[in-house]
């Protein structure tokens, strides 16, 4: 039994997002990562509860609602609805949404500044530093760019002279360093712990934990008699993690502390692995089991900003798009902690290949063949007998993909279902159930199929989390339901499926050949023509800077985006001419299919007919079909091409057709 199993409740939390901007896609990304963890856990048995919410005080949101001339309640409350109602179109599971204007939140938070008070770790002085109203921080006169601009932001920071209540941060600097040293996983990626530790070790000072001159934050507890003090909105949001469960008022839920896991932005790092641990401490609070900080989305490598006019609206990618192939896309474009660039391409890539290509097409592989040979029924009786070694190989990668969702690398976890798809492919390619027809082995070709029906089976189990729907419908046409009980049976047991018929299913993930949406970025991009001359430089010398780097270990693929293109053997059984065509020639080849391949390939110049017939080639065999002249051309030969001319790519000796390169 693994640890999440033994702790049968389990809190997820997301950063509750600040009013004064509405949601994009970085917001999108913390809440569909928490969100999938979220049905994961609950998929599995667990009690989960699943926070998000707004941070509605402080001094940025009042100076946003002043430049809209409206009082900062009503503009929070504004915003406030647009973040609740995004997340609900996106059916975001969580919870609680909460607000740090709710009286349950203020009131959790005026308790806890009277307990620090009680704990002697609250103190009154004057502070005197720079401030920065974006980043609602403190900075020293050393920390400051050029004497006046935030280190984290690049604003200008304003000089802060004022009576202040500091929380003794610097007295928990060693306990900070204990709790890093024995829970080596308390920051995730473990790589961001190292960064903090060497922050604490530099020495903490003290924070400046309540303002004078704004009003527009939680007032200190009646008990303090200071009624111009307002709370730093940073001690007023964090504490949102406790007082959702009642913290300081009704504390019935509290039983769900300490959280599993606060999903956070790498900005925020210093506040949820320094400060929130630190007060904490000072309530006898347990310190929550990691806190996960993921990269940021970019636009072209660049920061998104208003200002730029390249912000991605996640709505609309997700209308365009669908909502499950771009949770799909979020959570596995990208390693957590590092930055991604967003772009529709890629969106597009993925969903073509990993979803149409790979989950799809593997899908309707079966449901053709078990209509064609078996009307539509499978049953799972031999599969054991003929695929043994896959299903050893598809059991060990499953047993051991929780940790990845736990240590949220959600990439890798997706990675690890698609290496199964692949086995499932890879075993219909090599037994051919049409040739196992043609033969009379019925039972060995029905074999294959209900493999590779119980892998579909599986993975739909896994991927529901991150694609909840199309996991349903897929499992549906299985003839199950994706639930805790399932859960149990197809993925803890091991079971396979039983006897059913499958059903036909619509195309899942339609392909898609451009870009769906005029982004605002794009807009902006496209502003003029200078300007996107620019960025094509821009781009061009990216691209030659990365074919520099490459070699370095900088921008390589991994193995899984090399396998992503489908290369086999194949045989030339016939060449023709394309008649008024200087390039083409037209071939037949045989790729170990029910029957050979049409392909046109632009090789005329170097090659005549017949001295390919009876040669083998290698040949991209996922490429999706096109026409080139009216011909269907169904793959694409390798080959390589100098200055002196085209050679095609072979095998140094004979291969079956169909013989997988890699
Ligand atoms: N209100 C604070 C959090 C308080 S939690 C107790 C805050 N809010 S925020 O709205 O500015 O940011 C919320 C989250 O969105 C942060 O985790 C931040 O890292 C994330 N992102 C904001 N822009 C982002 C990208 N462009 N890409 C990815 N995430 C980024 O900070």
């Amino acid at each position: 039994m693994n640890e999440n199993e033994k702790c049968k409740k389990i809190y997820i939390t997301t950063p509750i997002y600040y009013v004064n901007d509405v949601p994009h896609i970085g917001h999108a990304y913390t809440t569909i990562i928490a969100d999938s963890l979220a049905r994961y856990s609950r998929l599995a048995g667990m009690e989960v509860f699943f926070l998000t919410g707004t941070d509605e005080h402080g001094q940025k949101i009042e100076q946003a609602a002043k430049a809209r001339g409206k009082s900062p309640q009503e503009y929070a409350t504004e915003i406030s609805n647009r973040f609740k109602q995004l997340w609900d179109d996106f059916e975001i599971s969580y919870d609680k949404f909460i607000r740090t204007t709710d009286p349950d939140h203020i009131k959790g938070v005026q308790k806890a500044f009277e307990i620090m008070v009680e704990k002697g770790d609250i103190y009154k002085d004057v502070y005197r530093g720079h401030y920065c109203v974006s980043c609602e921080t403190f900075f020293t006169d050393t920390q400051l760019i050029d004497e006046e601009f935030c280190p984290e932001c690049g604003r200008s920071t304003t000089m802060v002279e004022e009576e202040s209540y500091f929380f003794r941060l610097s007295k928990y600097q060693d306990k900070l360093l204990e709790w890093y040293e024995s829970r080596p996983d308390c920051i995730l990626p473990k790589a961001k712990r190292n960064e903090v530790i060497n922050f604490v070790k530099s020495g903490l000072n003290d924070l400046s934990i309540t303002r004078t001159s704004f009003d527009w934050g939680i007032k200190l507890p009646e008990s303090m008699h200071d009624p111009k003090h307002v709370i730093y909105v940073w001690l007023d949001a964090l504490m949102n993690y406790i007082t959702a469960l009642g913290y300081g008022t009704d504390e019935k839920l509290m039983d769900y502390w300490p959280a599993k896991v606060h999903l956070i932005g790498k900005d925020i790092l210093r506040f949820h692995a320094i400060y929130w641990p630190a007060f904490l401490m000072s309530l006898d609070l347990e310190l929550p089991h990691h806190v996960a900080a993921h990269g940021w989305w970019t636009r072209n490598g660049e920061k998104m900003s208003k200002s730029k006019g390249n912000v991605v609206d996640p709505k609309e990618i997700a209308d365009a798009y669908g909502l499950e192939n771009f949770r799909y896309f979020m959570l596995r474009e990208v390693p957590f902690g590092q930055d991604g660039d967003f772009s529709q391409r890629a969106l597009i890539d993925r969903i073509n290949s990993d979803l149409g290509n790979d989950l799809g097409n593997l899908l309707n592989r079966i449901i053709g063949m078990s209509g064609k040979y078996f009307d539509f029924h499978i049953e799972s009786d031999d599969v054991a007998k003929y695929h043994e070694e896959e299903l050893l190989e598809v059991k060990a990668i499953l047993s051991n993909v929780e940790p990845f969702l736990y240590e949220i690398q959600t990439n890798r976890y997706l990675e690890e279902l698609w290496k199964t798809l692949r086995i499932a492919n890879k075993a219909i390619d090599k037994a051919m159930p049409w040739v196992k027809m043609k033969e009379g082995k019925e039972d060995e070709a029905m074999a294959t199929i209900a493999l590779v029906a119980n892998i579909l089976a599986k993975v739909s189990v896994l991927l529901h989390p991150v694609m909840p729907k199309t996991t349903q419908t897929i499992a549906s046409a299985l003839g199950f339901e994706v639930n805790n009980d399932s859960y149990n049976r197809l993925i803890k047991e091991e079971e396979l499926l039983g006897e059913f018929t499958i059903e036909k299913v619509p195309p899942l993930f339609p392909r898609i050949e451009e870009p769906l949406v005029e982004t605002p970025g794009q807009k902006a991009e496209a502003k003029s023509k200078s300007e996107l001359k620019a960025k094509e430089e821009k781009n061009s010398a990216s691209r030659e800077k990365s074919n520099k780097t490459a070699e370095n270990g900088d921008n390589l693929i991994t193995i899984d985006r090399f396998f992503e293109v489908k290369l086999k053997v194949g045989s030339v059984m016939e060449a023709q001419e394309v008649p008024k065509s200087k390039k083409l020639l037209k071939l037949q080849v045989d790729l170990g299919e029910e029957k050979p391949r049409q392909i046109v390939a632009g090789i005329k110049e170097w090659y005549a007919p017949e001295d390919l017939i009876g040669t083998q080639v290698c040949v991209v065999a996922n490429l999706k079909p096109a026409k080139l002249m009216g011909m269907l051309s169904e793959g694409m030969l390798l080959a390589a091409k100098d200055d002196e001319g085209l050679c095609l790519i072979r095998p140094e000796k004979p291969k079956k057709p169909g013989t997988p390169i890699g």
